[in-house]
């Protein structure tokens, strides 16, 4: 019997997230699976994102009815389990039988035909009733542990958060994490506004900035306006950050890909010259395919080691890191994290920051950011990197933020809440939008 083209790419692509480390929104969009029917595509998206999300409380409920220790099973098998108990516990449109009959069917696609038997035996021990957790066990939540029972969060990483946010923001947190979030897109054009609403998109203004609207209804990804790059999807927080960037003649984005913040920086500053860097080849030739702007120019390269002779009057570094504040468009990484990872990252971090220090321009700016919430990659890394670096100071995130709201560009009333001491701070739940952090450094 033929499987359904969602569960089969939800199946493929939650497999290349267990044995590749992949990431399960980019091989979403993949060429491969874009060529999904809009249905076939929405379902797949569920599934996948539903069973990384919630992945622990899946596995407790498979391990209930499991003969076998689920750490002995293959991956396959447990995949395949966890994408039935998915539809079982959590959708209530998907008949029963249809979810178990098509994750069996999935063990025969996977030449596993004896443990399709056993994906059987456990999916119809499974009760009728659903088990999806009420909404408001994360709010009643009364100890990390407790909470991260509820919210399918690793305990290490809801104790961090306990210690540096307090349990009320954490349980926003783990809240808004567990939930597909809001889509939004960069438009700084109200002919391509009406393009979009013109083909059935409903959009609304975004609550941070002016030129962000969020999608309330429509699928804008597969526009022609975005596939020509006249709009892109881009989460407002990390808007907010290129904003900060502020306008300059020479721009260095230092760690560029996929490019939304790239495509920002070009196109808010159309006369000025900007060099995007990224380490990966593969990823520069995204990142080549999205950002076509004239003033552009991509280079392969390390960013703690510039190839670039020049100075710049602005700089971007977005490094790479354990991307703790987008757990809700990433879910896989709570999984895949562990607290060692975090050292390591500070430590290139904070190499890739000196390097983009050395090639600002006098009196010009650094902006250095992250989506971690983590203090190790935000707060700690900008103290290290300013250690013996007595030609820079670092600015006041909120004087940016008030020039911002002053010239009409950035919304949001409560400027402080979004800052902690000089820093610029989004917090997931808190804040409608992905958490961010963000520094400005100026070389005196
Ligand atoms: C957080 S992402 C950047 C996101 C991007 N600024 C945007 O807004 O779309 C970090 C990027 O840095 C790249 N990268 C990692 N190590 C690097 C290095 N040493 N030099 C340059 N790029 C690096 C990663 O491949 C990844 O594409």
């Amino acid at each position: 019997m033929p499987v359904s083209p969602s569960r089969v790419a939800a199946f493929s692509i939650l497999l290349r997230v267990e044995k590749e480390r992949a990431y399960a929104s980019e091989l979403l969009h993949s060429p491969r699976w874009e060529e999904l029917s809009s249905a076939d595509h929405g379902l797949a998206t569920e599934l996948v994102m539903g069973v990384l999300r919630w992945r622990s409380v899946l596995d407790r409920q498979i391990a209930e009815f499991s003969a076998q220790e689920l750490t002995r099973l293959d991956v396959e098998v447990l995949v395949a389990l966890r994408v039935a108990a998915y539809q079982m516990s959590f959708l209530d449109r998907i008949p029963r039988r249809v979810a178990v009959h098509e994750s069996v069917e999935l063990m025969k696609r996977a030449k596993k035909r004896s443990a399709a038997a056993f994906v059987n035996a456990v999916l119809r021990k499974f009760p009728q009733q659903r088990r999806q957790p009420k909404p408001a066990s994360i709010q009643l939540a009364r100890t990390p542990g407790e909470l991260s029972f509820a919210s399918a969060h690793p305990l290490w990483l809801v104790e961090r958060w306990e210690r540096a946010f307090g349990l009320a923001v954490t349980q926003q947190i783990c809240e808004y994490d567990q939930r597909p979030p809001e889509t939004a897109v960069y438009l700084d054009d109200a002919n391509v506004e009406h393009e979009l609403e013109s083909t059935g998109a409903c959009l609304a203004r975004g609550p941070l900035l002016d030129s962000a609207r969020r999608v309330l209804r429509g699928d804008v990804s597969r526009s022609r306006a975005c596939l020509e790059g006249r709009t892109w999807i881009q989460d407002e927080g990390s808007q907010l950050v290129a904003h900060l960037v502020g306008r300059g003649e020479r721009i260095l984005d230092s760690c560029a890909a996929p490019g939304g913040k790239t495509r920002m920086l070009a196109r808010r500053n159309p006369r000025g010259e900007v060099i995007a860097v990224e380490l990966h080849a593969y990823r520069a030739r995204l990142l080549r395919k999205l950002v076509n702007n004239p003033n552009v120019q991509v280079m392969i390269a390390d960013a703690r080691e510039l190839p670039v002779g020049v100075d710049f009057d602005r700089v971007l570094i977005d490094v790479p890191c354990s991307g703790t504040g987008t757990l809700a468009r990433n879910p896989e990484i709570k999984w895949r994290l562990q607290p060692d990872d975090l050292a390591d990252l500070r430590a290139k971090q904070i190499a890739i920051l000196r390097s983009g220090m050395q090639r600002v321009a006098r009196g010009g700016k650094l902006v250095y950011s992250t989506c971690s919430l983590e203090e190790e990659e935000n707060v700690e890394v900008v103290e290290a990197a300013l250690a013996g670096a007595g030609d820079f100071r670092l600015l006041n995130c909120s004087i940016e933020l008030e020039r911002l709201r002053s010239s009409g560009e950035f919304r949001w009333k409560d400027v402080a809440s979004l800052v902690r001491g000089p820093y610029l701070r989004t917090i997931p739940g808190v804040h409608p939008c992905d958490g961010f952090f963000a520094a400005t450094l100026e070389k005196t």
